[in-house]
């Protein structure tokens, strides 16, 4: 052992670590490990992370991945639940005022929706009160979007996606719908309600740790695609729902909150199939040119 070497110090393993992606060509790459390497090393040396809490978070990524499959993404609900979602999607979708905001994506997208008439149910079951959904699509000068999609997702009164119930029809509360050539669209949703994110894996446990709750205010998801624009993935929200000021997964922001406005059985404009009361939300969406907006 030679006595006169000077002690290794925890800086000196950080500077190591940065120091062997040196050689990296991919400069994308290499700059990226080295800033997780100095920010990883960085937080542990903050709380000064012990042996044994580095065991329990080894443990809970190997259970993340074990209740991950086709149906669960465990992954993203941490990334959803930590605010990293929303934060890499503003970094990346810096858009001109007007147009309409960006949220997350979240875990219950499923691709290849059915396409589906203009005001077509996406309902394949009884699954809450019947919402008529309707507006425009616009570019940000004003002007009407013909033959953009609206690729539309939602939960049940039952609080769940049709991708968690293993016996739900494949195409329950989802469709594509296309708009005309005034840029109008429509659809038949339910009135969405408030639900927890799956609570039951690890995310769940550092919740409940942590004293926050999984809830979700009611929401639905869409992703609006049109030739010549950036697409726009994004939620409408009820203005009225429970849980809009503590979103589980920081999504809520307050441009995206819409009124849901009562109708009657009796009302003339009762869309066909419907049967007692019923609510019509009322929402455009400005989508920005493609050299508007970046990528
Ligand atoms: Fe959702």
């Amino acid at each position: 052992m030679d006595r006169t070497a000077s002690r290794t110090t925890p800086e000196d393993i950080t500077a190591a670590v940065v120091s062997s992606f040196d050689g990296c060509d991919d400069n994308r790459l290499r700059e990226i490990m080295q800033a997780l390497a100095r920010h990883l090393h960085a937080f542990a040396s903050e709380v000064r992370l012990t042996p044994r809490e580095w065991e329990e978070a080894v443990r809970v990524l190997t259970a993340t991945g074990h209740i991950t499959d086709d149906r669960r993404q465990e992954f993203i609900l941490w990334s959803d639940s930590m605010g990293l979602s929303m934060l890499v999607d503003a970094l990346a979708n810096p858009l001109p005022p007007g147009a309409t905001e960006s949220t997350v994506l979240g875990p219950f997208y499923v691709p290849g929706s059915p396409a589906r008439e203009y005001g077509e149910s996406m309902a394949e079951e009884a699954a809450g009160v019947p919402a008529w959904v309707y507006g425009r699509v616009l570019s940000v000068d004003g002007s009407p979007i013909a033959g953009a999609e609206l690729d539309v997702w939602q939960n049940g009164d039952d609080e769940l996606y049709a991708v968690q119930r293993a016996e739900a029809p494949e195409d329950h509360l989802r469709g594509r719908y296309t708009t005309r050539e005034d840029g109008s669209y429509a659809f038949l949703a339910v009135r969405p309600v408030p639900y927890p994110i799956p609570y039951d894996g690890p995310v769940g446990a550092m919740l409940d740790a942590s004293g926050r709750h999984p809830w979700r205010p009611a929401h639905i998801h869409m992703i609006v695609r049109a030739p010549g624009f950036k697409s726009v993935t994004t939620h409408i929200f009820d203005r009225e729902s429970e849980y809009l000021d503590s979103d589980a997964v920081f999504a809520v922001k307050p441009s995206l909150l819409r009124d849901f406005v009562q109708r009657s059985a009796d009302d003339p404009e009762t869309p066909a199939g419907v049967e007692g009361d019923w609510v019509s939300l009322e929402n455009d969406i400005v989508l920005a040119p493609e050299a508007n907006g970046g990528t």
